[in-house]
C-alpha cells in the first residue's frame, strides 16, 4: 500500500515537471491576454468569428514567453533533473503547442456554435495536453519519445491529473478575478 502511493506520487511528480512549461503557458496567456485577437476579428465561411475574442496575440506570446521562463530555468536546476531533462526545442513546443491546443479547440467551438467562454467539458481540460504533445512529437520526436512514450504511464498520469489541476487554478483564477468563468 505504502509503496503504491509512493508510486503515484513519483508519477505525479515527474508528469507535473515535464509538463511544467505547458502548465504555465495556460494561466499565463490569461495574466497577459488582451488587446487583438488573433483572427483580426474576421469571420468563418459559417458567419461565425474564427477563434473569437478570447485568443489575442497578447495572450500567445506572453503564454509562450513564460511558460518558455520557466523551462529554461527547470534546466539549470540540476538536483531535479531525475525528474526529466529539457531541450530547447521541447520547451518551446510544450508552451507554444498548449495554446494552439487550446485555440484549435476555440476554432471547434466557434464551428459548433458555442460563444466565447462557453463550458466545453474535458477538451477545455485537454486541449492544451493535446496540441503540447502533438507539436513536441512533430518538432522533437526524440525528446517526446524518450520522455513520455518510453513511459506511457507517465502519460496517462498526465491525463488523469491534469483535468484536476486545471479545475483548481480555473476556480482560483475566477475568485481572484482574473477569468470570467470557473471553468
Ligand atoms: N487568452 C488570450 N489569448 C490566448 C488564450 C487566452 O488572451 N491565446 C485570455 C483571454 O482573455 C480569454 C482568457 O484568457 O478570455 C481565458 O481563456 P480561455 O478560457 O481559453 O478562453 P475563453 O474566453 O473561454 O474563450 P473560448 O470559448 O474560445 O475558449
Ligand atoms: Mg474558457
Amino acid at each position: 500500500m505504502f509503496e503504491m502511493i509512493a508510486n503515484i506520487a513519483e508519477l505525479i511528480m515527474k508528469a507535473s515537471w515535464l509538463m511544467l512549461p505547458a502548465y504555465l503557458a495556460n494561466p499565463t496567456a490569461v495574466v497577459f491576454g488582451g488587446g487583438t485577437p488573433v483572427d483580426l476579428r474576421k469571420n468563418w465561411r459559417d458567419g461565425k468569428r474564427i477563434f473569437g475574442d478570447g485568443k489575442t496575440f497578447r495572450g500567445l506570446i506572453g503564454g509562450t514567453a513564460s511558460g518558455v521562463a520557466a523551462g529554461l530555468i527547470q534546466m539549470q536546476i540540476t538536483s531535479m533533473q531525475y525528474l526529466g531533462t529539457f531541450t530547447l526545442i521541447s520547451i518551446f513546443t510544450m508552451s507554444f503547442g498548449a495554446l494552439l491546443g487550446d485555440m484549435a479547440k476555440s476554432f471547434f467551438k466557434r464551428r459548433l456554435g458555442y460563444d466565447r467562454g462557453a463550458k466545453f467539458p474535458l477538451v477545455d481540460q485537454l486541449d492544451f495536453v493535446a496540441g503540447a504533445w502533438i507539436l513536441t512529437y512533430a518538432f522533437d520526436s526524440v525528446w517526446f519519445s524518450d520522455n513520455f512514450l518510453a513511459s506511457p504511464w507517465i502519460m496517462v498520469t498526465v491525463v488523469l491529473f491534469t483535468p484536476l489541476l486545471h479545475r483548481l487554478t480555473n476556480i482560483i483564477g475566477y475568485y481572484s478575478g482574473l477569468k470570467k468563468e470557473p471553468w
